[in-house]
């Protein structure tokens, strides 16, 4: 393993490597892993088209290297421990070896049923290690996983299982939530009444709720892994043959399915895993995110197994059975790094500090933020009250584009601040452009946040849309990957990410496209037209504020609002429920059509008394009827 960069000075001189010889630099990352066959050249790209390949040409299987390589000195070792929703229930390790097994078992089930190398697999499962487990064993076989977050609707699920074609959904009966059980196999069912390309179902067992098999196509998991061969060999894979897609919200009502590949992901998800978190061997890694998003991907299977490391996997929520479960979960397993998002952290302050002092939290060395920019109260409240003002915070930014960390403190080694995710990694040269994408040079300074050259986990494109991927991402401003995000450089280059400038709102740290729920709003029999934006809300960040216009005056708006909400529920998923819903007769737009947001979001935040120039809008009346009557 390469050793973690271990002061202010060496990260000063890394940087700079990185940045004179990047291929020299990654190149040295690379050499670590194992390769049936290593590059002829380790980086080409041009960002007009775009296309980048990384370590061209060198053949390899990323779960080779997360589970095969250790299994010599670090065989017996934990890879991941497992803790269950229900304290009472019994949590399971996997050490390295065993993890191998059910993973070459589970790779012998998918080739059984059918699964072949380029395939997309969609999984649509709760936090048990089966998840992570069928992630490795697609993997293994070459094929692509796409894992869907369990919180999704069937709507949701069918969209996304259709926008790739995957020809296998992986579920589970149903699974546990806190107090509640989702019933995954029913939804899965809906989702698959429209998803033609699905030949297969495999159900892992796990809240034992009644469900329905359909003859040929579902099949039980253990069943399936009872017949199941322990041994496979590792299909092996180009460097940029695409490992998953994983499916963000955009500014359109269409999810993009980001599509990730082979090396440049490995060697980047490792190398960002060791040096932010400065793990080393014997620490216990838990990061409390849904391997459903990027920070599972990255940070609670590929980058902790590819290092080596014990990484905990939690089924639960936060506040289950009450909102002491992260502490005691901490304790009871020394947890040394905890990696968590701050809409968590600002729900388990305001529950109170009973909740934390019965525990003891000694073991925590470092902590860590993901998803959304910080308060500095939550900050300092997680430094404190958390860290015992011993440990470091690293704030990091990255993206589902990203694949991985890119902007952030390494703990305890390069300075925090605050609310700044502060300074890149070594091998990342982020810049801020004005609007007319004019480079921003100097300190303190604001402006639009892109990265100026290619690192080696960078999306490769939308599944499916690469037209969509250049327009989004490239076209922007020339040359540069732009990230969609506004952020500031203080006077040290520190930044510090200010939110997102285009049309998504990121509610407790997931990222939701507004057009997604006016789409999904609009489905509505009276509702004629709306308009979402984002509002500061306490612990979630943001909350959903809708503005919407009926066909005909409701009779009982409050029943509207539910009926509204159910089938913002049914299409995108709970998470993006609107917090307020107000009816208006009209909505303020441009004498071209477009609705002026940057006045609905002012109204939304309770500043209407400064909406700045509004004589341009088509009928600027409409204006003062919404503030009257805003919530
Ligand atoms: O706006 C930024 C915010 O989350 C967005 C990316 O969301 P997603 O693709 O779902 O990935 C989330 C997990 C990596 C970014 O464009 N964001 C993420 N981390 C931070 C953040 N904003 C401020 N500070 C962060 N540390």
């Amino acid at each position: 393993m390469s050793k973690n960069i271990n002061s202010l000075e060496q990260y000063k001189i890394e940087y700079a490597k990185s940045i004179e010889n990047p291929e020299a630099f990654w190149e040295k990352k690379a050499e670590q892993f194992s390769w049936h066959k290593k590059w002829d050249k380790v980086l080409s790209w041009d960002f007009t088209k775009p296309e980048l390949s990384w370590f061209e040409a060198g053949k390899l299987n990323i779960t080779e290297n997360c589970l095969d390589r250790h299994l010599k000195n670090k065989g017996d070792q934990t890879a991941i421990k497992w803790i269950a929703n229900n304290p009472n229930e019994q949590s399971r390790c996997f050490s390295y070896k065993e993890l191998h097994v059910e993973v070459c078992r589970f790779s012998n089930v998918l080739k059984g049923n059918g699964a072949k190398k380029g395939d997309r697999i969609c999984l649509y499962m709760p936090m048990v290690p089966e998840l992570a487990i069928a992630v490795l064993a697609c993997a293994r076989i070459g094929a692509i996983h796409s894992v869907v977050f369990a919180g999704f609707s069937a709507k949701s699920l069918s969209d996304r299982i259709n926008d790739a074609d995957c020809t296998i959904l992986i579920t589970a009966d149903g699974g546990f939530r806190g107090e509640k059980i989702t019933p995954l196999k029913d939804i899965s069912d809906e989702a698959m009444d429209s998803t033609p390309s699905i030949k297969k179902c495999i159900v892992l067992e796990r809240t034992k709720s009644k469900i329905t098999m359909k003859s040929e196509r579902d099949v039980w998991w253990h069943k399936e892994m009872q017949k199941a061969n322990s041994n496979f060999s590792a299909e092996i894979m180009d460097s940029e043959d695409p490992l998953f897609i994983l499916y963000t919200s955009g500014s359109t009502g269409k999810p993009k399915g980001i599509q990730h590949t082979t090396a440049g992901y490995m060697v980047y998800t490792e190398y960002s895993f060791r040096n932010v978190f400065q793990y080393s061997e014997g620490d216990i890694y838990w990061c409390t995110a849904d391997i459903g998003w990027i920070t599972g991907h990255s940070y609670i299977v590929y980058g902790p197994l590819l290092a080596g490391a014990t990484t905990i996997m939690f089924e639960g929520v936060p506040t289950y059975p009450d909102a002491g479960r992260f502490w005691q979960i901490i304790e009871e397993n020394k947890v040394s790094i905890f990696y968590t998002a701050p809409t968590a952290i600002r729900a388990l302050e305001a529950k109170g500090m009973e909740f934390v002092n019965p525990y003891d939290l000694s073991s925590l060395k470092v902590l860590g933020t993901v998803g959304e920019p910080i308060n500095e109260d939550a900050w300092h409240w997680y430094d404190k009250e958390i860290g015992k003002g011993n440990c470091p915070i690293v704030d990091t930014w990255w993206q589902t584009e990203t694949g991985g960390i890119m902007i952030s403190n390494l703990a305890g080694v390069t300075p925090s601040k605050p609310s700044f995710a502060t300074l890149p990694l070594a091998g990342i040269q982020p810049c801020l452009v004005d609007e007319k994408g004019k480079e921003i040079e100097g300190n303190n300074v604001e402006g639009r946040l892109c990265i100026k050259f290619p690192w080696p986990s960078m999306a490769r494109t939308i599944y499916g849309n690469h037209k969509r991927f250049k327009a989004t991402y490239f076209s922007n401003f020339e040359n540069n990957y732009f990230t969609g995000d506004g952020a500031l450089r203080d006077e040290n280059g520190m930044y510090r990410i200010t939110g997102r400038v285009d049309d998504v709102i990121i509610v407790s740290g997931h990222n939701l496209g507004t057009a997604e729920i006016e789409s999904a709003m609009d489905e509505h029999y009276n509702v004629c037209e709306t308009a979402i934006v984002g509002y500061a809300h306490p612990i979630k960040g943001n909350g959903v504020y809708a503005f919407v216009i009926c066909h005909s005056k409701p009779n009982n708006e409050q029943a509207l609002r539910k009926e509204i909400n159910a089938l913002v529920q049914k299409n995108v998923g709970a998470i993006a429920k609107a917090d307020k819903i107000q009816f208006v007769s009209g909505l303020p737009k441009t004498r071209s059509g477009k609705i002026m947001r940057r006045i609905l979001r002012k109204i939304a935040a309770g500043e209407s008394d400064d909406l700045g120039d509004i004589s341009t809008l088509l009928d600027p009346s409409v204006v003062n009827e919404i503030k009257i009557s805003a919530q």
